[in-house]
């Protein structure tokens, strides 16, 4: 293959017919980094939104360093995976300690910071430094083995190495900000899973697979993907006009806040478990309805109950922390709270709203 050509016709391609996103109007690494963080497990057309909110709030890496963590929170809300952002400001924190807040400008210093991995390195390498690191995702995975023809199950991990050095390969000596980016969009609007659009493709020419009519079966993806099932009772706890909210301190869905919620199978089960957590009586008193939740390995069945929070001698004596812990439904709103509590902060909102009427 005449690898000069192949970066021609897809960099000339790209030029003319890429997607015009937010992102591409920037050579800043700070920019480019928050774009490549959301983009990790989200679609383009909902991080749109999210990044100009994002670096309108927090232009800078100082900024983000410094941000109270509930506000970093909010503006990822409903971006799913929050552990991205956690580890964002940690990055942030380290950049400012460790390189003065200027953002590191090579691929091994920007893999080492937190929550960066091959794919983000390359990425934010190539598109703000110029540096020759083709990115492996499945886009490029899918275009490389119709490309070349081969059979390799693109959900291993040594596949992922083998293509590395193929992508790699392609790279040199082109634009690697437009070349990464032209695979990108191949990758999205061409080079699709199902019915790709071989007859707009750039590279056609060059692809073995299209040459002998096997485009549609591939790649091989074969996965292992069993999603475990979790049953929680969910508490929509009341005591007068306010909720009881916990701020996750581990998980999934460290930082966010959120119903308190148990895997156990019964309400006076819960009522147990939340005595011993929170030193407060608490009792269940109506069914509502189970809310499902599908996260990438997880499917949460939250059922959920309405409680109240008990006067008596332990509210008493736990009213300090529990005061810090009640919410009206307009404090709601505004605090972080992940999207699977947030269908049940909609049920909440749905019920009052019903009542008033
Ligand atoms: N997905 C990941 N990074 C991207 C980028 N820079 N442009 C479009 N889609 C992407």
């Amino acid at each position: 293959m005449n690898i000069k050509t192949f970066q021609q016709n897809l960099i000339e391609w790209y030029k003319k017919q890429g997607r015009d996103l937010p992102w591409r109007h920037t050579r800043d690494p700070y920019a480019i980094w928050v774009s490549e963080i959301m983009l990790q497990q989200t679609q383009v057309d909902t991080v749109k939104n999210y990044y100009t909110r994002f670096l309108e709030t927090l232009p800078d890496i100082i900024s983000l360093a410094q941000a109270n963590e509930d506000r970093v929170f909010k503006l990822w809300e409903g971006l799913g995976y929050y552990r991205r952002v956690r580890h964002m400001q940690e990055a942030a924190r380290q950049i400012v300690s460790e390189y003065d807040g200027r953002f590191p400008d090579n691929y091994d210093d920007i893999i080492r910071l937190k929550g960066i991995g091959t794919y983000t390195a390359s990425a934010i390498s190539s598109i703000a430094f110029g540096q020759e690191k083709g990115v492996i995702d499945g886009n490029t995975l899918r275009i490389l083995s119709r490309i070349y023809n081969r059979q390799d199950n693109i959900a291993l991990d040594k596949t992922k190495k083998t293509y590395q050095l193929l992508m790699d390969e392609l790279i040199h000596d082109a634009d690697p900000s437009m070349f990464n980016q032209g695979m990108m969009d191949l990758g999205a609007g061409i080079c699709t899973p199902r019915h790709p659009l071989c007859g707009h493709c750039p590279v056609c020419s060059f692809c073995e697979a299209h040459a002998s009519g096997r485009e549609s079966v591939l790649p091989v993806n074969i996965k292992n993907t069993s999603k475990t099932d979790l049953y929680y009772i969910t508490a929509i706890l009341k005591k007068d006009d306010k909720y009881f909210l916990i701020k996750n301190k581990e998980g999934l869905l460290e930082n966010l806040y959120g119903f308190v919620q148990y895997e156990v199978e019964s309400p006076i089960s819960f009522e147990e478990s939340f005595h011993n957590s929170y030193g407060l009586t608490v009792r269940l008193y109506e069914y509502c309805k189970e809310i499902k939740h599908v996260f990438s390995h997880r499917i949460w069945h939250m059922n959920v109950y309405l409680g109240e929070i008990m006067d008596g001698p332990e509210t008493a004596g736990a009213s300090e922390p529990l005061c810090e812990q009640l919410y009206t439904e307009e404090e709601m709103e505004k605090l972080p709270i992940s999207t699977a509590h947030r269908k049940v902060c909609a049920f909440v909102k749905k019920s009052t709203d019903s009542e008033q009427r």
